[in-house]
């Protein structure tokens, strides 16, 4: 294998540049070329590649967002998108192609590995919703960052004996709300995998502030509902000052925590030793703290679960 190519494809994720750089780094190592492909699919429609060095990844691994940019392409998803893409990769010699992204960007990278392009997906996606890998790219830091923020609501939250409704994002999964929600130490933890009343809410808020608590702290999935909507609900049942924070985008910037980075870097050096060995068609997890490959189809069926264990453990804490 004398080239390949890497992206990065969909929302971007912190530690998605720590990932490029050991993409570029273990190929060059290997004698291996590397074309870096700039907006994901788009870019490889476009034929917007790059030439990396081994200087070219330099200085990136503490920096959120990728070097590479990102964008999600309908034209690729169309049958003549997708033969233009395969025409742009063999006539620029790429014989393998790393595909950093989530579950829609392993879709394509299925589409190519078909028609005959070795394909390698490395999970990276602030919502940690891939299946097969305990941990995507990117979850750990937006967990971290969600923490901050509401370490500092709290703050406010206290002093005026408010009820705060934070909105993290996650898609229709709620692994970053569960996750931020134990961390916070939030009293509701509200996720679209677990069904939830209002009046549960409400009950359990107005228990606390009966106990003497000064605030409340629920954490809502964006997939669990508007927090506006639940904010407007809550104070219209129990007549307490509500106020609600979307974090939104917030969520996916900032410089990738040292868990991310390992790990994208562990993911980068294992796509290039799998194309190197003539593996396609397949992503690498990360599960109880070990390298997995796993075949991209399996990925498209299957649901990543929430922890439940934690997700119980949560109810018990925030008694
Ligand atoms: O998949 C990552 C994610 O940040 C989701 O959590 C969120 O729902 C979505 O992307 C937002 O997408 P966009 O950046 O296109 O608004």
């Amino acid at each position: 294998m004398k080239r390949i190519g890497v992206l990065t494809s969909g929302g971007d994720a912190p530690g998605m540049n720590a990932a490029i750089r050991a993409v570029v780094r273990s190929a060059i190592y290997n004698g291996v070329e590397v074309y870096g492909i700039r907006r994901g699919y788009a870019g490889l429609l476009a034929r917007d590649f790059v030439e990396m060095s081994l200087g070219s990844v330099g200085d990136i691994i503490h920096r959120g967002g990728t070097i590479l940019r990102t964008a999600r392409s309908e034209e690729f998803k169309t049958k003549e998108g997708m033969e233009k893409a395969v025409n742009n990769i063999k006539q620029l010699g790429i014989e393998g192609l790393v595909v950093i992204g989530g579950d829609g960007s392993f879709r394509g990278a299925a589409e190519l590995a078909k028609r005959g392009v070795p394909t390698i997906g490395i999970p990276g996606t602030i919502d940690n919703d891939i299946p097969f890998t305990d941990y995507s790219i990117g979850f750990d830091t937006a967990v971290n960052t969600v923490v901050e923020a509401v370490n500092k609501i709290r703050d406010t939250a206290t002093s005026h004996e408010r009820t705060f409704i934070i909105e993290v994002m996650g898609r229709e999964s709620g692994h970053i709300a569960l996750y931020s929600g134990v961390a916070c130490g939030a009293e509701t933890i509200l996720v679209p995998e677990k069904p939830y009343t209002i009046k549960g809410v409400c009950d359990k808020i107005m228990s606390g502030y009966k106990r003497g608590k000064l605030h409340s702290i629920i954490i809502l999935a964006e997939g669990a509902g508007n927090a506006f909507e639940v904010g407007q609900k809550i104070k219209e049942m129990t007549g307490l000052e509500t106020r609600v924070i979307v974090l939104g985008h917030l969520q996916r910037g900032g410089t990738p925590t040292a868990f991310d980075r390992i790990l994208a870097s562990q993911m980068g050096g294992k796509a290039v030793e799998l194309l190197l060995n003539g593996v396609s068609d397949k992503m690498i997890g990360w599960v109880k703290g070990e390298l997995v490959v796993t075949d991209l189809e399996k990925i498209f069926s299957a649901q990543k679960p929430l922890n439940e264990e934690l997700y119980n453990l949560a109810s018990v804490l925030a008694i």
